[in-house]
């Protein structure tokens, strides 16, 4: 490969992640993107290639099986590449009440969401700190702060991957490593539609362009943030969840959830 810094981003086919790999090719990096919607990342590939000059490697995976971390393990040495920012993104939500999730879905969630980029990240942290440099970006939710009826496990997923990272971030200090999380709220992507959310006016009004949001997590994960929150009204809603009561903070979230349409 080239004499640019290799980043992999996970979720790159589309909302977030395919923001943050232009964002990333828009600095110099070279890319490994990872998604299971190959046509869609080689034609981004195509854009970024001739609009930036960088390398671009397409891997087309499910995250989410038991046996991802080791497949996309076996995919980068094949690659012969070293990860010198490895970005966590890709994910998906699904929308219902507990007791009637599917449960397969809900396990996928749960690998993708956690398993998956714990096992990665513990796997390649360690080269990254041989280096002396390195930086991890995941990407969370404001749903890491509050527990969300209809969004139950995901909300879970979300703020286990926000307490592992964070630990992880004061555990690399002195190394040259960083963990940031990003803690998006509603984002204009494909995640509600997948999930089955359909949000209501509130939720609309509120919501940040995907490019915004990539922009202000790919600085904070350069700067070497531990957590980064995009937005005015996310910022505030965070706080506001983590000072006030469960008792209250779950119906609220409820509350604002049920709105839609
Ligand atoms: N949009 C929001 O409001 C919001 C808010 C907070 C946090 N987030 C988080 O932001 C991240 C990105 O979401 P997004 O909003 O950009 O959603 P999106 O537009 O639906 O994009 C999700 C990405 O994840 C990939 N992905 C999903 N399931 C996968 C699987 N099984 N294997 C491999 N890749 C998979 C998708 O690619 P393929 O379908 O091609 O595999 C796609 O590239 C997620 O972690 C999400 O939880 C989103």
């Amino acid at each position: 490969m080239g004499s640019n810094k290799m980043a992999l981003v996970t979720g790159a086919s589309a909302g977030i992640g395919e923001d943050i790999a232009r964002d990333l090719a828009a600095r110099g990096y070279d890319l490994f993107l990872v998604a299971r919607r190959k046509e869609r990342m080689d034609a981004l590939k195509i854009q970024l290639v001739k609009e930036h000059g960088v390398q671009v490697l397409v891997h087309a995976q499910d995250l989410s099986t038991h046996t991802a971390c080791e497949e996309l393990l076996a995919a980068l040495q094949k690659a012969d590449v070293t990860i010198d920012v490895l970005v966590n993104n890709a994910g998906f939500g699904s929308f219902c009440p507990t007791l009637d999730a599917d449960t397969e879905r809900e396990r996928a969630m749960v690998r993708i969401l956690f398993q998956f980029p714990v096992d990665l990240t513990r796997a390649l942290v360690r080269g990254m700190i041989e280096r002396g440099q390195g930086r991890i970006l995941q990407v969370a939710s404001t749903a890491s702060f509050q527990p969300s009826p209809g969004y139950g496990m995901y909300a879970a997923t979300k703020a286990a991957i926000l307490s592992w990272s964070n630990v992880l971030h004061y555990e690399l200090r002195g190394t040259g490593v960083t963990c940031t999380t990003l803690c998006p709220g509603p984002t204009a992507t494909e995640f509600g539609e997948i999930s089955g959310h359909v949000s209501n006016r509130l939720q609309d009004s509120t919501k940040m362009s995907s490019p915004a949001v990539a922009r202000i997590g790919v600085r904070a994960m350069l700067r070497g943030q531990a957590t980064v929150i995009p937005g005015f009204v996310n910022k505030l809603g965070a706080l506001l969840s983590t000072r006030m009561p469960r008792w209250f903070v779950v119906p609220l979230v409820a509350r604002v959830l049920r709105g839609a349409k």
